[in-house]
């Protein structure tokens, strides 16, 4: 399928590097793309950035039927443009379409098309210290109907936004409060797709969390309440004793590209790294035992973020004097230099653009 290209006639003018926050300022440009039925995805298209026009009744807006997906292109020293593992990104959002009824798109088209729109967009990849153009892959049911079933047609969009650090701590450690009354996910829910309601679902335990002085909920499993999940919008890490630890994917965990680009590192450093179940009581008594080295979530928007404090009931502990330990900071700094192109990429992660 060929790309059509309507050019804008008028360019925003672009941010100033250094000052950058996340996901409020969007490029010239996004990629378009239709489904139908009888048509199959049809109509690529890279056009200027503009709103959807949507009917009230369209099935996005009142079932949630969509799926999305964050990766980030990253500028070089030398000004290569270039994207960390995007048919990672592509593989999960066909996955999470197929839990979500959405008809899967072709991953090597998708990711053409993608690095066209940010060939279009290289002026806005941002070149000072730890800043990305954030991408954002988005399928939405587009049907104009009220019965609860799944959608005939769908929109396909990517949206580019020129990003810094996530949280305002930046790479410090955060503290954060253990949900007790709420759950992110279920087993046999969607909690392992990257889907909008996740996210909604969430909300409320973050405001509480907020309220009470934490930036971030850390989650347990949906069905005992004993198993540790994700923490906010990342998957979480341990580290005990000399171990890399990081709960297993159960259907309810965001199997992240963070997540499998740590554990992947940690195999190939020859370090000990395991998935499994740990339970929020193994993690208090290694903490009293002096054998809890280090938490720290990993995700694409923050790479890796140490956490310092963690309040579970009427008690919270402090890991590591609150500091951030050797371990975030090796992943961190492996990672980030790969992202950069400031160290070799001897895992094959980098995708070239331009
Ligand atoms: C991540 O990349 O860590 C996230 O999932 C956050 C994103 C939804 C903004």
């Amino acid at each position: 399928m060929e790309i059509a290209m309507t050019t804008s006639e008028k360019l925003k003018s672009k941010p100033d590097d250094t000052g950058l926050g996340f996901g409020t300022i969007f490029t010239d440009y996004m990629f378009n793309m239709d489904y139908a039925p009888d048509k199959g995805w049809h109509s690529p298209r890279i056009e200027p950035y503009t709103s959807i026009e949507m009917d009230p009744a369209t099935m996005y807006l009142h079932y949630g039927q969509g799926v999305f997906e964050g990766l980030k292109a990253y500028r070089t020293e030398s000004g290569r443009i270039q994207l960390f593992r995007p048919e990672e990104n592509l593989k999960r959002l066909n996955r999470s379409s197929r839990r979500l009824c959405i008809p899967e798109v072709d991953e090597a088209f998708a990711l053409d098309a993608m690095k066209q729109l940010i060939a279009t967009e290289k002026e806005w990849v941002p070149g000072a210290p730890e800043t990305s153009l954030y991408i954002r892959p988005t399928i939405i049911a587009m049907d104009p109907f009220l019965g609860v079933r799944a959608s005939h047609t769908y929109r396909f969009f990517i949206i580019l936004s020129p990003v810094g650090a996530y949280y305002p701590e930046g790479f410090n450690p955060i503290k954060i409060l253990v949900a007790s009354d709420y759950v992110r996910a279920v087993r046999g829910g969607v909690g392992e797709a990257k889907t909008p309601g996740n996210y909604a679902a969430s909300l409320l335990a973050g405001e509480h969390a907020h309220e009470a002085g934490y930036t971030q909920v850390l989650w347990l499993d949906g069905v005992e309440q004993k198993y540790l999940e994700e923490v906010g919008s990342m998957n979480i890490f341990f580290v005990i004793d000399n171990e890399i630890i990081t709960p297993e994917l159960n259907g309810s965990i965001l199997p992240g590209i963070t997540r499998k680009s740590v554990v992947e590192l940690a195999k190939h450093w020859n370090e000990k790294a395991s998935e499994r179940k740990i339970s929020i009581d193994e993690l208090i008594d290694t903490h009293a035992a002096g054998r809890l080295k280090e938490v720290f979530g990993a995700g694409t928007a923050a790479v890796i973020s140490p956490v310092g404090k963690i309040k579970y009931g009427d008690q919270e502990i402090t890991i590591n004097n609150n500091q951030t330990g050797p371990f975030a900071q090796k992943y961190y700094t492996a990672i980030t230099d790969i992202q950069y192109g400031k160290a070799e990429d001897p895992m094959g992660w980098i995708e070239p653009v331009a």
